[in-house]
């Protein structure tokens, strides 16, 4: 069973871990990424891949970062150090540790800038400033909030204050209290949008939109945003889902809850996405606005519907706490490093980590004002940090994961820490070793230009490559072992 290396946190209750990951999963992402980066690859073909990626890659992975947590009792690096060492493995393999703490941490730097403007249009909301009547004055009320730095910077530091607050009184008190209420209200709050979408005349559109394709392809970029953002949305690859899996009792199963919090998760975006399209369409707006899209059309929703001021601080509420609970699971894994390693406490740690991400985040905040010509290729720092942690840090970290799980550590590990039927783990054994690696393979390489996936015609090229992957993977595995063992 589990080897705890010194007495840890636990969650408090039987769904304790489950509401506490979910709380992770459920955020921004789900409500403010996932619409807008499906307008602007274009709507079905993008829903399509993200929901294979989901399946394929972010199911397994999430298991496998689960039973990491647990069996290594630690933050991202030292469970990490621990397990390969008890597999007798170099602890070399503990740099995905640091990879994952540090994606998580660029993350937050720019997730607290987007949770600033739930922030703040939940002040608007509350003292009238959203008053107006089309799209083109949402648009301006969104450029305006942007404009000046210090009313952008004031609430984004809000979020780190408040995040760091949470997180320095500790996982349970702080955690899993805010998400029992906070989901099911969530949901409803959807429901409401939902209700309302399909009496504005776009919902037809919408639905078209989301879930029909008939171009023949996805642009490479599109495909990398989807597999990214099946990390993003499911808190993978960056410590937080690693950390919260550390304070899992033994007796919990990993298999049971990360399907719970995947279909959570993938519920929530997709009503989202049912909430705001029909809006957009309604009012005439282009699907591909950009970050800004949610804010610009859901505030016209508002005002359309009865009691739309009710529910529209009712949303932006549950918009910012949703994003509160995401945002103190991507600081979770820094500081429970430095509690364990730097001999710090939990609020040392935690107002520590708290400045230097004021720090970046300021920086990201200064994108959308003073700073937007600051750009590097094109981008600014804000999409910088998007760009880098979603398209590339977070596949490969996954990617070294399921690698290390499939083929570098002993079967024990697993065998116990996930406890599946021999057919089941065999099952999982064949994700982790070749779907999983051979879908980010295919989209890096499809990405990186190397050779282009045309959707239809080349799928059974892609099975027959995965036929042949999975036949020299089994037969080169223990000298693959012996040669990645180091
Ligand atoms: N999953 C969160 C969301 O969808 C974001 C997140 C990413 C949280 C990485 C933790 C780690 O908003």
């Amino acid at each position: 069973m589990t080897t705890p290396q010194q007495p840890r946190a636990q969650w408090l209750g039987r769904w304790g871990f489950v509401l506490a990951a979910t709380g992770s999963a459920v955020g921004l992402g789900n409500i403010w990424k996932f619409p807008y980066i499906t307008g602007e690859h274009g709507g079905g073909a993008f829903v399509l891949v993200y929901l294979a990626c989901i399946l394929a890659v972010g199911v397994p992975v999430m298991m496998t970062e689960i039973a990491f947590g647990r069996r290594g009792r630690g933050s991202p690096i030292d469970a990490v150090r621990r397990v390969v060492t008890e597999s007798g493995r170099s602890s070399a393999w503990s740099l995905l540790g640091w990879l994952a703490m540090l994606a998580g941490f660029m993350i937050l730097s720019f997730y607290v800038v987007v949770a600033g403007w739930s922030f703040s249009y939940l002040w608007k909301m509350l003292t009238g400033g959203l008053a107006g009547s089309g799209v083109d004055d949402m648009v301006a009320i969104f450029v305006a909030n942007n404009e000046n730095p210090l009313n952008l910077g004031f609430w984004s530091t809000l979020v780190v204050v408040l995040t760091m607050l949470i997180v320095g009184r500790g996982v349970q008190a702080g955690i899993e209290r805010s998400v029992t209420w906070m989901m099911p209200g969530m949901v409803i709050m959807l429901l409401i949008l939902i209700g309302y979408g399909m009496t504005s005349g776009g919902f037809g559109e919408a639905w078209r939109f989301l879930f029909s394709f008939d171009t023949g392809s996805l642009s490479s970029d599109g495909m990398l945003a989807a597999l990214g953002h099946a990390f993003f949305t499911l808190s993978l690859a960056s410590g937080a889902i690693l950390t919260y899996g550390s304070y899992l009792p033994a007796r919990a199963s990993i298999v049971r809850t990360t399907f719970s919090v995947a279909m959570a998760d993938t519920l929530v975006a997709l009503m989202a996405g049912l909430a705001i399209f029909p809006v957009i369409f309604a009012n005439g707006m282009d699907p591909g606005e950009g970050p800004g899209l949610i804010f610009m059309s859901l505030p016209l929703a508002f005002q359309a519907m009865p009691m739309g001021t009710l529910f529209g601080i009712l949303f932006f509420v549950m918009l910012s706490m949703a994003a509160l609970t995401s945002a103190i699971s991507m600081v979770e894994a820094t500081v429970s490093w430095l509690c364990d390693n730097k001999g710090l406490s939990r609020r040392a740690a935690a107002w520590g980590t708290g400045i230097v991400l004021w720090l970046i985040s300021t920086m990201a905040m200064l994108s959308f004002n003073v700073g937007a010509d600051w750009t590097l290729l094109g981008r600014h720092f804000f999409d910088w940090l998007d760009y880098l942690t979603s398209r590339w840090m977070m596949p490969l970290g996954g990617l070294g994961m399921v690698l290390l799980a499939g083929f570098v550590l002993k079967s024990e590990t697993f065998r116990d820490e996930l406890g599946l039927s021999p057919r089941w783990h065999a099952l999982w054994l064949f994700m982790v070793r070749y779907v999983s690696p051979f879908g980010i393979l295919v989209i890096f390489v499809d990405a990186l230009g190397i050779a282009r996936i045309e959707f239809g015609i080349h799928w059974p090229w892609l099975l027959a490559a995965l036929a042949l992957a999975t036949l020299i993977g089994e037969l080169a595995s223990p000298r693959l072992r012996q040669a990645l063992a180091g």
